[in-house]
């Protein structure tokens, strides 16, 4: 029997790269360029699988082209705003994604941003490099404790909950939270986590607000400017979740206006592009989304569509199925 045709639209963990190639019948990116829409279209004709990444606009424009020979869309992250699934699901796709492997990395990654942020790290390693310290003084470059503060989570997933665990455990912080589907008493425990009844009520009590919900139209600009001017004027925003969850626009307001202290941001509204103001301030840490970026992680997310994309074509239901 002759193997699938997949397709994969960039560079990918190389160990996986090498499984795909094997099992399948799979055309690789190897210029890692970002594919156009009519070359998406072209890859939805041509293989029984297209395995897209979180970057790849899989949408109704997309979807919407002719005589689509792809069957499955294993995408390559936990997050699919990026893919229209009614316009999938109408087009007869099954639709993948890959939760759990990247809740710790992604986790991590929300740490590394809220301390860089709270102590001024990305500005001191600038300072430095740049040839200006002058050496130890008793004001230098103060910045804000981290430990025994209030953090506040917007969704608590299991991303955020590993977040609450980390902070809880090994910076003895207080968690509120809210979720408009929040987790059962048992995810909870250990966590010392209050659920609020609102967003409102979370940013008005916390210190570090960390965003943990999926984007989409649901959460379009959640975070604008009525949400800053109800966060406390010395509070940070962490961003790990998706761009467009944040105002960018008002979220620069904001900085400039001194409504909060600062921001630690993994991803942005209109990615890759950031906006000016915020490339201009020293107290906002800005990395190019790179929550799942290790190693052990992108292996393992890239197995995880393989998983899912073998269980389609044997006949199974694949355990990430979205749609
Ligand atoms: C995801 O998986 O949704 C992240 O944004 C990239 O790892």
């Amino acid at each position: 029997m002759s193997k699938p045709r997949v397709i994969v639209t960039r560079r990918w963990h190389p160990e996986v790269e090498a499984v795909l190639t094997e099992k399948f019948d799979t055309q690789l990116n190897p210029d890692d360029h970002s594919m156009s829409v009519e070359e998406l279209q072209d890859a939805l004709r041509k293989a029984d699988a297209v395995l897209p990444t979180v970057c790849d606009k899989v949408n109704a424009e997309v979807l919407g082209t002719d005589n689509i020979r792809a069957k499955i869309l294993g995408s390559n992250g936990v997050g699919f705003n990026h893919i229209d699934l009614e316009a999938a699901k109408a087009a007869g796709l099954t639709v993948t994604n890959t939760p759990e492997v990247l809740t710790d990395c992604t986790a991590d990654l929300a740490l590394t941003l809220l301390l860089m942020v709270a102590r001024r790290a990305g500005e001191g390693e600038r300072h430095l490099r740049n040839g200006e310290w002058t050496g130890w003084r008793p004001t230098h470059m103060m910045g804000t404790s981290v430990s025994g503060k209030t953090l506040g989570l917007i969704g608590m997933g299991r991303i955020a909950r590993a977040v609450a665990a980390r902070a809880a455990n090994g910076f003895n912080m207080k968690i509120v939270f809210h979720d408009p589907f929040p987790p059962m008493a048992e995810d909870l425990a250990g966590l010392n986590a209050t659920q609020c009844d609102s967003p409102q009520e979370v940013f008005e009590q916390s210190d570090f607000v960390s965003l943990h919900c999926p984007g989409g139209k649901d959460t379009y600009h959640l975070i604008g400017a009525e949400a800053f001017s109800a966060m406390k004027s010395g509070a940070f925003l962490i961003n790990t979740a998706r761009g467009d969850v944040v105002d960018e626009a008002a979220l620069v307001a904001a900085l400039q206006a001194g409504e909060i202290a600062g921001a630690g941001l993994d991803v942005f509204e209109k990615e890759p592009a950031v906006s000016e103001g915020l490339l201009k301030m020293e107290n906002v840490v800005l990395l190019p989304h790179l929550g799942s970026a290790t190693q052990e992680t992108r292996k393992a997310m890239g197995m995880r569509v393989v998983e899912n994309v073998e269980a389609f074509f044997n006949g199974e239901t694949p355990r990430d199925k979205l749609v």
